[in-house]
């Protein structure tokens, strides 16, 4: 038996993956080599993974699955990891070996990355997220794109990959032209407006009268021309504008703990000087045609009802160009300019149809190469209790600072509910804006992001339960307090580690996941992906706490073996959290 030194940073079942690729070509030839061995996770007890591939391998090879795994499995070298089985029509099964478990568990404990290597192929990854709009109050579409697209490149980051955050805010449109005119009228240029609940105000306003007046509707279109040549007056109450807003975005950045600020905004505005050149190239290069008077291009694969191929337009026959022409502008920058060799849209499912046709417009100007990976990170819809789009009572749409003030002051409560001790003032508020800034965190990014959810302020501040960003932050708290009695930190826990009962061997196993868990949401860009690992560890980690005595262990050897498992999960919740931008607290 050759001897595999598995190193320390490869966590069981990737070091098996591993071993498994090598052997489909020694036991079925070169052509093999490439098989996907289909290994998951165990449902069934005593087994902890198991490969499915010779049932598909069967039809291909015509013979019988269970002989294909009988050969395989003497080309397989696994016994310094795992006892390996040959079961039912021509499964394989694997229980790891308790050392292996308890060995790699003690390693990441050991490891200040928790064992997750750094990637070895770093990439420049262009993240567009979080996107309001200026002049509009931030909804809670924007929370989504905020909160996941900030997971996102957290986790990114956390790999290696080099990100680049772009806030594509919507700050240029006929719309400003409007807003700019009504600013001009009123004569309140240096308004000062301190809060953008006015911004709200003064659109709706300014909406109200262009609908009405078809004078001022004419004055502002004329602005809109004054606002894209550059007229100085006009533009600078239009940076006032964006000034303004950014003000406000900033604030909801703060306030949820979200990485974004002022130098990763790249609004539309800032293509603006592309424009011309953008339909230019694709007009000379004969894939924009003129239709109805505007400037289009018609990829394949758009059908509509009729079966008639689709407009994707560039120019409108007015002149003015799009959100869809700033789009291919800011793909071009991206790939031309930042190098990107992915690039993530974290933007609202609604504008998939958008996102499908800019691609396939980019691919025929040839400003999409091959190597560069496009994603549009599809977010569903945050619905109120009644499944319509969020409202308050009297119809608004609802403002984000007032539904994490709302989530703040729940939380308190819930909070006030479980704990009795006297606490001062300013602790019981810290407390209470952390655990109510992670349930509405948590809430949104324990959903998949492209599923829809109905946002239940209620539910969401619970700390029972098991799946709400209180409860983890609750269990992660009562971790510091175990290692607090022991007079251990989370880094001086480290000791062997046995596993004795199936309770710490569940735990331990589940520890080894996240290291995977997090290169899948990296890969997939979708974070829930480690918000239910993380639900699902804390729930691991409670069963244990309730079956296996820690600090009233039966003797000294399984005593600092369990707290080193409680220091190990600690760290994996704290890491995992912070990687979904969520804040813990080591009292509570
Ligand atoms: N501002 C847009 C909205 O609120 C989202 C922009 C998304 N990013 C993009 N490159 N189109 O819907």
């Amino acid at each position: 038996m050759t001897h595999h030194d598995h190193g320390s940073t490869v966590d069981p079942a990737s070091a098996i993956r591993a071993r498994l690729e090598a052997a489909f070509g020694a036991a079925f030839g070169p052509e093999y080599a490439d098989t996907d061995p289909g290994l998951r996770k165990s449902t069934i007890s005593d087994v902890d993974l198991q490969v499915n591939a010779f049932l598909r391998l069967a039809r291909e090879l015509r013979e019988q699955p269970r002989l294909l795994a009988l050969r395989f499995v003497r080309e397989l070298d696994v016994a310094d990891l795992a006892e390996v089985e040959v079961a039912g029509p021509g499964y394989l099964n694997f229980r790891l070996h308790d050392g292996v478990i308890a060995r790699s568990v003690q390693d990441a404990l050991a490891d200040s990355r928790l064992a997750v290597p750094v990637t070895v192929a770093p990439k420049t990854v262009v993240v567009d997220y979080s996107s309001p709009n200026v002049a509009k109050e931030m909804h809670v579409g924007h929370l989504r794109t905020t909160v996941v697209g900030d997971a996102i490149v957290r986790v990114l980051e956390f790999l290696g990959h080099r990100v680049v955050r772009n806030n594509h805010i919507g700050d240029w449109g006929t719309q400003f032209g409007m807003l700019t005119e009504y600013l001009l009228e009123r004569r309140s240029i240096d308004w000062d407006g301190s809060a953008v609940s006015d911004l709200t105000v003064l659109y709706k306003a300014a909406k109200k009268k262009y609908d009405s007046d078809e004078d001022f509707a004419e004055r502002s279109r004329q602005r809109v021309v004054k606002l894209q040549s550059g007229d100085p007056v006009t533009l600078r109450v239009w940076e006032g504008l964006v000034a303004k807003s950014m003000e406000y975005f900033n604030q909801v950045y703060r306030r949820l703990g979200v990485t974004l600020t002022d130098e990763h905004i790249r609004g539309e505005s800032t293509y603006n000087q592309m424009l011309p050149e953008v339909v230019g190239h694709l007009v000379e290069s004969g894939h924009a045609v003129l239709s109805d008077g505007a400037w289009c291009v018609f990829p394949d694969g758009f059908p509509n009802r009729e079966g008639q191929p689709q407009p994707f337009i560039v120019r409108k026959s007015d002149g003015g160009f799009k959100y869809e022409t700033t789009d291919l502008a800011a793909l071009r920058y991206r790939v031309e300019e930042l190098h990107a060799d992915r690039i993530i849209y974290v933007v609202g499912a609604p504008q998939s149809k958008h996102f499908e046709m800019l691609f396939a417009v980019a691919r025929m100007a040839g400003w999409l190469p091959d190597r560069v990976t496009v994603e549009h990170a599809q977010i569903g819809n945050v619905k109120g209790s009644n499944g319509q789009i969020l409202r308050t009572r009297d119809g608004e749409t609802v403002r984000l600072m007032g539904l994490l003030d709302e989530a703040v002051r729940g939380a308190g409560e819930a909070y006030g509910e479980i704990v009795r001790e006297a606490i001062d003032d300013d602790t019981r508020s810290e407390i209470a804006d952390v655990v109510g800034i992670s349930a509405v965190k948590f809430a949104d990014l324990r959903v998949p992001r492209y599923r829809e959810y109905i946002y239940a302020p209620d539910r969401m501040v619970r700390f029972q339960g098991g799946n709400t960003g209180p409860y983890l932050l609750y269990q992660v708290a009562r971790m510091w307090s175990v290692l607090r009695k022991a007079e251990l930190l989370p880094e001086s826990a480290i000791a062997p580690i046995t596993l004795g009962t199936p309770e710490e061997r569940a735990l331990a196993l589940l520890l080894l996941e996240f290291g995977p868990t997090v290169q899948a949401v990296a890969a997939s860009a979708e974070p829930h992906l480690l918000a239910n690992y993380l639900e699902e560890l804390a729930k691991a980690y409670s069963v244990f706490y309730r079956e296996c005595r820690i600090l009233g262990a039966p003797d000294p050897e399984t005593r600092s073996s369990r707290l080193a498992l409680c220091a190990a999960t600690l760290r994996t919740m704290v890491v995992g959290l912070d990687l979904l931008g969520i804040r813990s607290l080591e009292r509570m």
